[in-house]
């Protein structure tokens, strides 16, 4: 049997552990060899120690001087919210109203939906990220073209249809009987085809009736693999209003636990607005937080709390939340997370956010394994950073002392144009055009 393989030499970075929690998490090889065999990782180490394990006549892909890592992971993201990034508005239910309803209403039509669909999977990959949990919006069809899309570039995205069956316009409302079937159809149409995996979307506890939620939470009973998002605890004006809704919850998350929506794979966006007993709740359910700087910053909603997160052990990773949030890119979003974690009075280093958009996605999402690091077997979802992207970058990262300096300058400063290359599952599915 002939098997297709190749090899990539570059500075190597992957993640092994949680570098808040553990003195090695990294994997980093100066000089380092990324060997894919048929899409999955063969193996990733020392240049020297693997290049002899090469077969003969092998091809190495040379990448010396760049950084070689997983794809990014950005677990919280709207695709029907592409063309509306940065809208201005004075907090997140005004711009709701005002914006976001509008533009997921065209999503009705298949046409859009696909060309946007197209567009929005590019600029994923044009920034590095290479998995993403995606809403789609209440339109079945708005799943489809995703899927289609995704599937044509052949990348491992999980997403779902929006379920909203009241406090929304009526073009729309979907019912509780209409969503619970449109979803059930749409997991055992995408969930588990190729690299598709199926997301049970509620919008959010203000859009959803009881019964919405009572069978959001029966479907995520039944299909115990399937992915669960929302938002929860995003904004003061949101949360008063939960609490109206539903007087006899003791909390926002609460809601969706009276309903069995906390669970492995429930990724819950935002998760600022939280107390302690809402955090213990999270981390004993392994529920997962996707903590969206750009877009809180953005509409003012607020500032979450890393250090109370991490005392109560909750599953993190970071979300770019497009279009609240204000970049596609996973690096811009770091940026924003690290002055988040400063202003509430704790620090996050650079490795620990590589980690978080990476790996700690992956466990979050119960996908250690299949993506996230460069572990033997793992898919080959890999990017090509470019610490000379710009004029700026090539000076600062020069003058870098260790890696956590590097990986901190391209934090701070990189974006889309730090992303000299992306592959998925070993195919290169994006390079950057240079002048
Ligand atoms: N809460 C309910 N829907 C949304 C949305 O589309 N974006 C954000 N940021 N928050 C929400
Ligand atoms: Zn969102």
């Amino acid at each position: 049997m002939t098997s297709n393989l190749q090899a990539y030499r570059g500075s190597l970075l992957h993640f092994l552990a949680d570098p808040a929690f553990n003195d090695n998490a990294h994997d980093w090889h100066e000089d380092g060899l990324l060997i894919i065999e048929d899409g999955k990782v063969k193996a990733a180490g020392d240049y020297t120690a693997l290049h002899a394990t090469l077969p003969p006549g092998a091809v190495v892909h040379d990448y010396s001087g760049k950084l070689l890592m997983p794809g990014f992971i950005d677990t919280h993201l709207h695709y029907p919210q592409t063309d509306m990034i940065a809208s201005p508005s004075e907090g997140l239910l005004p711009w709701l109203e005002t914006y976001t309803f509008p533009s997921e209403r065209q999503f009705e039509d298949s046409g859009y939906a696909a060309n946007v669909a197209d567009f929005f999977l590019d600029e994923l990959l044009r920034c590095g990220t290479t998995t993403a949990m995606v809403y789609c919006t209440v339109h079945p069809q708005s799943v489809d073209a995703f899927f289609a899309a995704s599937e044509q570039r052949g990348l491992r995205m999980v997403a779902g249809k929006v379920m909203m069956d009241r406090n929304c316009p009526d073009f729309l409302r979907d019912t509780a009987e209409s969503s619970a079937r449109d979803t059930e159809a749409l997991i055992q149409r995408w969930h588990k085809r190729g690299r598709s995996l199926y997301a049970i979307t509620p919008r959010f506890a203000p859009t959803s009736t009881e019964e919405q939620l009572r069978l959001a939470g029966e479907l995520a009973r039944a299909y115990p693999d399937t992915f669960i998002q929302t938002h929860v605890s995003e904004n003061e004006a949101e949360c008063a209003w939960v609490r109206e809704l539903f007087p006899k919850s003791r909390s926002y998350i609460d809601v969706y636990d009276s309903y069995g929506m906390m669970r492995p794979r429930a990724m819950y966006g935002h998760c600022i607005w939280l107390d302690e007993r809402d955090r213990q709740r999270m981390a004993e359910t392994q529920s997962a937080a996707a903590i969206c700087p750009t877009s809180n910053l953005f509409l003012g909603s607020g500032l979450f709390d890393f250090e109370r997160a991490d005392e109560a052990g909750v599953l993190l990773s970071l979300a770019t939340d497009v279009g609240g949030g204000t970049s596609f890119s996973m690096l811009q979003t770091m940026n924003e997370a690290y002055k988040v974690a400063r202003l509430k009075g704790s620090y996050l280093p650079a490795l620990r956010m590589f980690y978080l958009a990476t790996l700690g996605a992956a466990r979050s999402m119960q996908l250690e394994g299949t993506i996230g690091n460069f572990a033997q077997g793992a898919e080959a979802d890999f990017i090509v950073i470019d610490p000379q992207a710009t004029p700026l970058l090539q000076r600062r990262t020069a003058r870098s002392g260790s890696l956590e300096e590097l990986l901190f300058a391209l934090a701070l400063l990189g974006d889309d144009r730090a992303i000299a290359a992306t592959y998925a599952a070993g195919q290169q599915v994006h390079v950057r055009e240079t002048t």
